[in-house]
């Protein structure tokens, strides 16, 4: 890049290494609404606010690292896709996205059902009062003990995810009394476009039955047998953060296609089909995500053509966002500490986080941006790498951007849409605590999740 180009002159680089960003955005102060949260914005002096708060009360009252939640973002997301999908679908969202007592509550308020995939979301979900006929039980192995838990608070349905599990929940239900409601997931041989990592439809993994060689049709063959199961659907997953809707029209006509092979052998029409989640959302200005409306619409049209051509009544569909929903309506709040200017290559910003709240950069080489919120700056645009206070040189949050050149530690930056799979995947590497959600809503902030403390960790350690 030239420094016509660049016309702020990078102080560390004429020449940038591979993989930055093209440009410097025109105006570092701003914020893109496409990866904020909607009711972002900044005030006359500067600072950013969110649901009417700034961002330095906040910091100030609940300390950073911090994720802070868009409750009116949430709520509206939420019900966007409930509308767009309407009476005659049901929208899941997916915990393992975010879950929280505050979050069901949410849900529940707003209609929607909810994903679980562990005893532990389970527990959350009914803890916060979500019926449990509105809860789906997923997981490639689950516990005897999640099974037998999610059977006597009478789930509305459990996923169905290999022939061990389907005589297993059989047997389960029976010893309980009780014909529990089942989909069978299975894999349609799809390859998404995504990481490999959150690709689920082509065969070579441990999600699912495959389609091929008549395996889930055999899976159907047992389920339909068996006195403790009432099959109610076959259920597919593609994959994570996808733009692309033609895997779910190739994955919705090999569901119909089942469905029609199922009706052929058995003379029974599966009332439902669910096609998992995964819609992608935009991390950076480059993301262009579809909006709910869209992506009901496209789904609705592909599964009715493809019934009409199989001469089936349509089914009722299902879907399970998690991403879509919560991702953007958080993002990261931290406080910068050392900087440092390595020459010809870029300059390192540390923060108080890192890897601990925020794994998927070093997991997917997942693409984030960063914004300094407490101020703005008319300085030039100097590349920059935020990394995070672990032990090991993979600590990235936001592998490259570009941030003000007068940065300084104190400052408090941001990192937008970190709203799914941040907090749920956060670890306690090197001991670090685990950062509260805070929630802000017209004014008020609280914390739906508190930070973790010293307290937390020697809890647990018992020896
Ligand atoms: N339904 C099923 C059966 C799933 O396995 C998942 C995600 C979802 C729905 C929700 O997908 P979403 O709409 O949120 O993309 N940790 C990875 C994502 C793993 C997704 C696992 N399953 C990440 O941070 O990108």
């Amino acid at each position: 890049m030239s420094r016509s180009a660049h016309p702020a002159g990078p102080r560390h680089a004429d020449v940038l290494p591979e993989g930055h960003p093209s440009a410097p955005p025109a105006d570092l102060n701003h914020l893109d609404p496409k990866v904020w949260a909607s009711t972002v914005a900044r005030t006359p002096d500067g600072v950013v606010t969110v649901g009417g708060v700034e961002v330095t009360a906040l910091a100030e009252e609940f300390g950073t690292p911090a994720y802070l939640i868009d409750e009116v973002d949430f709520r509206e997301r939420a019900r966007a896709w409930r509308t767009a999908f309407g009476a005659d679908a049901d929208v899941f969202y997916a915990g393992k996205a975010f879950l929280s007592r505050a979050v069901v509550r949410w849900l529940h308020d707003e209609g929607l059902n909810l994903d679980v995939c562990s005893g532990g979301e389970l527990t959350t979900a009914l803890s916060a009062g979500m019926p449990a006929d509105r809860i789906a039980f997923h997981g490639n192995n689950k516990s005897v003990d999640e099974i037998e838990t999610a059977i006597r608070a009478g789930v509305g349905r459990i996923v169905l995810d290999s022939f061990q599990e389907i005589v297993r929940v059989a047997h389960i239900a029976q010893s309980l009394g009780k014909r529990q409601r089942v989909q069978i997931r299975i894999t349609v041989g799809v390859e998404a476009h995504t990481h490999e990592f959150i690709a689920t439809a082509h065969e070579d993994q441990k999600f699912g039955i495959p389609l091929a060689g008549g395996q889930a049709a055999e899976a159907v063959r047992r389920a339909l047998q068996l006195d403790g199961l009432e099959l109610i659907g076959i259920h597919s997953h593609i994959g994570s953060q996808i733009f692309d809707m033609s895997g779910f029209e190739v994955a919705a006509h090999r569901v119909v296609g089942l469905l029609k092979d199922i009706r052929d052998e058995h003379g029974i029409e599966l009332p439902e089909i669910d096609l998992g989640g995964g819609l992608g959302i935009a991390y950076t200005s480059a993301d262009d995500p579809r909006e709910p409306h869209e992506i009901a619409k496209a789904l609705h049209e592909i599964v009715s053509r493809e019934c009409e051509g199989a001469r089936l009544r349509t089914p009722r569909i299902s879907v399970e966002p998690g991403r879509a929903i919560v991702g953007p309506t958080a993002f990261t709040l931290y406080e910068v500490g050392t900087i440092k200017p390595l020459d010809g290559l870029r300059t390192y910003v540390s923060v108080d986080g890192g890897m601990s709240d925020n794994i998927r950069t070093a997991l997917y080489d997942a693409e984030y941006s960063v914004a300094l919120v407490s101020r703005t700056s008319e300085a030039a645009p100097m590349l920059v790498r935020v990394v995070g206070k672990h032990c090991e040189s993979g600590d990235i949050v936001v592998k490259d951007a570009f941030l003000p050149a007068d940065l300084a530690p104190g400052d408090l930056i941001a990192v937008p849409a970190t709203g799914a799979y941040c907090r749920s995947m956060a670890s306690n590497y090197n001991h670090a605590l685990r950062p509260p959600v805070v929630a802000v809503r017209e004014g008020e902030a609280r914390v739906i999740v508190r930070r973790e403390t010293e307290e937390d960790l020697l809890r647990l350690d018992v020896g």
